[in-house]
Order: C-alpha cells, then structure tokens, then sequence
C-alpha cells in the first residue's frame, strides 16, 4: 500500500519538523472540494525555505506512477476525510504532470518556486 510505504513514516503524526507532516485528518488539502492541492503536493514535494528551517517533503512525480497517485489521492480520501474520492482526480493529474496547469509550491518562507522535476512551467 502506498501510503504506509511513501507516506506513514512522515505523516502518522510522530515525527517532529522539519520531516514531520501533519495527520490528514487535520490537513485542509484531503478535505478540499477538490484535488489540486494534494495533487501538487505529492508531485512536487515541499522545497525548503531559503535560509532558514523549514518543513521539507519529497517530491513523488519520478517514483509513483499515475495509477499509483490516483489510487492513493482515493485512499486518502476516504480514509482520512470519510469522502469519495475526487471525481476529477486522474484527469487533473495528468493535466498537472503535462504542464497544463500552472503550478508553484510555496514552502514556508512564502517565496513560490516552480518545480524543475517534471514538465511544468514556471511562468
Ligand atoms: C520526508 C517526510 C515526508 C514524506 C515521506 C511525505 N510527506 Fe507530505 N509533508 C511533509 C511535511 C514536512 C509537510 C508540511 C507540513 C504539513 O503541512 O504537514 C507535508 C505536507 C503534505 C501535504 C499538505 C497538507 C496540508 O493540508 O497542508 C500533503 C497533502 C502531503 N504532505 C501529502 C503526502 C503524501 C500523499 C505522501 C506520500 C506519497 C507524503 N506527503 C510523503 C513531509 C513528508
């Protein structure tokens, strides 16, 4: 299972920053109406903030498949916010993965920055 694989061991809630992520069942991106966010977040990762500590997240874009993303954005949908899964996730995945979206991560310092590691753009 790919949560308890790639994801537990940061996000069970025992592990302190700046690895540590939060329990889902707190995290405004699963409960969302919709599945950028996580989608965004589990691509891209968190980069770390210039300068100073800050909470870090690999990126999964090279090592989780689209099967693999879709599978896991419905698990942690339902086992974390109690919700089917997201209806539009697999289209917007792949819209993401090929650059159709625009997408920025903005770790904790606030400064955005554009993923290198896949195909989308930073504009
Ligand atoms: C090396 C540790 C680590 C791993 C592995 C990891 N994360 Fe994270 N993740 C973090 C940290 C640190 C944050 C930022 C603090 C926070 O918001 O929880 C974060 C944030 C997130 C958020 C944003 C939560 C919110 O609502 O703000 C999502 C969604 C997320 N991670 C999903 C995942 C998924 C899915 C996986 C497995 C594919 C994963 N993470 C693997 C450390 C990790």
């Amino acid at each position: 299972m790919i949560y308890q694989a790639a994801c537990a061991t940061c996000h069970d809630g025992s592990r302190p920053q700046p690895f540590g992520g939060m329990d889902f069942h707190l995290s405004s991106a699963v409960n969302a109406p919709g599945p950028q966010n996580v989608i965004n977040t589990v691509l891209f990762g968190l980069p770390a903030a210039s300068g100073r500590q800050s909470a870090i997240m690999p990126g999964f874009a090279a090592t989780l498949s689209d099967d693999q993303v879709t599978d896991l954005l419905a698990y942690l949908r339902e086992a974390f916010a109690g919700q089917p899964a997201w209806p539009d996730a697999s289209e917007r995945l792949a819209a993401t993965r090929n650059g159709k979206y625009q997408v920025s991560v903005r770790p904790s310092d606030g400064i955005e920055r554009g993923p290198d590691n896949v195909g989308a753009q930073d504009r």
